[in-house]
């Protein structure tokens, strides 16, 4: 596996794989690498046309508003690299902040993800969604990847990336891959480290209650129902809720009578911030 640290060994080794004919598939990360993460990379070498893979590993500044959040995020380099050489990953792309990041100030030209990243995590965490598309936007470019390849976790950030690579008319296929799960069902996240034993036992909960509510609607019951029982059951079990609604998946609105959608939901438990979504579908 090439390891490449800097922009010219990047433009280096994009080179030398047009040279050889072979497409790239890119999965970016933010490292600190579970099994979610391994499963886009596994994805990405799935492909029919064997692309070359490169993972990013970059813990971006710009898509944090919390600075403690952004301290605190695990950083595990030579484990990640120990991970991706297991996988038989082509290259792991780690660049240093300074040259991806620019002077953040008034300035700076930026990405706006527009009205997709008004609700939900968009309205939670103000900035992210425009930090998290600035960095990808730049990553694209530097890559130059036929296919990128993200998990249906972050559902909305999934949804930005679609619409900003259609909206801005960039080659590039965006494909997005199922939830990693633990058995329990917990959603995959760097930050289920963080959880203690007994928020750690009640996290499951979170996804347990979405796929009762997706079944619920399924059954024909009204959707402020649903949501009024799967609000109390997790705040009764200690989640304080940020949202939990039904959305459009295209809009991402929030949609207000029981149709195929997805729920979306984010909710803590103490200080951490767990975030899932279910997809409805209603014959
Ligand atoms: O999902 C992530 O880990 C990050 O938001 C991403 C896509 C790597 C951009 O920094």
């Amino acid at each position: 596996m090439e390891i490449i640290r800097d922009l010219n060994e990047l433009l280096n080794w994009r080179q030398a794989q047009a040279k050889a004919e072979r497409n790239v598939a890119f999965v970016p990360t933010m490292g600190n690498l579970h099994n979610g993460h391994l499963n886009l990379v596994k994805a990405a070498q799935s492909r029919a046309d064997q692309p070359s893979v490169l993972v990013s590993i970059f813990v971006n500044p710009m898509q944090f508003n919390d600075i403690n959040d952004l301290a605190r995020y695990p950083r595990t380099e030579s484990e990640d690299i120990a991970q991706l050489t297991r996988l038989n990953v082509d290259a792991v792309f780690l660049p240093n902040e300074a040259e991806l990041t620019p002077e953040i100030n008034p300035f700076s030209i930026r990405v706006d993800p527009g009205e997709l990243a008004a609700h939900w995590e968009g309205a939670a965490r103000p900035g992210h969604f425009t930090g998290m598309a600035t960095i990808v936007i730049k990553l694209f470019h530097l890559v130059q990847p036929q296919v990128a390849v993200f998990g249906e976790k972050d559902f909305q950030q999934l949804q930005i990336v679609r619409r900003m690579v259609r909206d801005l008319n960039m080659p590039i296929e965006i494909m997005g891959v199922p939830t990693a799960r633990a058995e329990d069902g917990l959603a995959l996240s760097s930050r289920n480290r963080f959880l203690d034993e007994e928020q750690r036992r009640t996290a499951p909960l979170l996804h347990a209650t979405l796929l009762d509510s997706a079944q619920q609607l399924r059954l024909g019951k009204p959707l402020d129902t649903v949501l009024k029982n799967a609000r109390n059951r997790l705040t009764a079990a200690g989640f304080k809720l940020d949202y939990l609604a039904l959305c459009r998946p295209d809009t991402l609105d929030p949609q207000l009578t029981a149709e195929n959608g997805i729920l979306l939901a984010a909710a803590r438990l103490g200080a951490i911030r767990l975030l899932d979504n279910q997809p409805v579908v209603i014959e």
